[in-house]
């Protein structure tokens, strides 16, 4: 795997602009996965200005989103994609048909987490993950336990995911206990994979995803299995203890 150790928050974000421009100059229509969570805010930043400035072309990307709570729909003021939309997804002016929401809202969330695969797969796949790294090693929210082999579905969230989620939400609304994620062989089909880490916080549970054993008691760590196609772009905080 690379591992690209920058010195702040800033330059991770450019770099993983970077990354998302270079995969579009190169296939314009790629599908394309980006996080939500505080760690993504820069580079949304990063590539809002360069779009802003005619530097990157994000008119024919398919954004395919990675995770959203339990019957939530994607207009729902609390959920992940709602959230994308504000932070990512309209100042860009991404069209509807670029965006693949997740299904997790459905009447039959087996058959509708079968279709967005099926949708992902018939655009080509992921060209390109860009994902964060969660304090408990989730990777989208695929939590621990989740196994290598695990494809989009729903599952249930745990305690510590819940309580970092309502902190999210300034404990404005009660979070529900399941979530539909795209799954870890899901993620680790993507040609090229990016995981941005940044903060003291995150640098154990960074150590264990990338210099432990892989294991489902840490779902990044499974990203070792894609190490030709890895990048981790990781401040110098959160790369302390690798
Ligand atoms: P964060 O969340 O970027 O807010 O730390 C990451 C995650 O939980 O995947």
């Amino acid at each position: 795997m690379i591992i690209t150790v920058v010195p702040s928050y800033s330059s991770m974000s450019e770099k993983a602009a970077d990354r998302v421009a270079d995969t579009l100059a190169a296939r314009p229509d790629s599908a394309i996965t980006l996080p939500t969570g505080n760690t993504p805010l820069g580079l949304f930043k990063e590539l809002i200005d360069r779009k802003d400035h005619g530097l990157v072309d994000l008119s024919r990307m398919h954004l395919f989103c990675l995770d959203e709570y339990a019957g939530v729909t994607s207009t729902d003021p609390h959920g992940l994609t709602s959230w994308l939309y504000q932070e990512f997804i309209r100042p860009v002016g991404l069209r509807e048909e670029q965006v693949h929401p997740m299904p997790s809202a459905a009447d039959d969330p087996d058959a509708a987490a079968a279709l967005y695969e099926a949708d992902l797969k018939a655009l080509g796949g992921l060209e390109l993950a860009v994902i964060g790294l969660g304090p408990n090693g989730h990777i989208a929210y695929n939590e621990p336990g989740s196994e290598r082999d695990s494809r989009t579905r729903v599952l249930t969230l745990t305690q510590e995911s819940l309580d970092q989620a309502a902190a999210y939400w300034h404990n404005t609304w009660t979070v529900p206990r399941q979530a539909m994620t795209i799954g870890v062989a899901t993620l680790l089909e993507a040609r090229k994979i990016v995981l941005i880490v940044s903060g003291a916080s995150k640098g154990d549970i960074l150590r264990r995803a990338l210099r432990e054993d892989p294991t489902a008691d840490v779902p990044g760590s499974w990203l070792q299995l894609a190490a030709d196609r890895l990048e981790v772009i990781v401040d110098e905080a959160a790369a302390q203890l690798l």
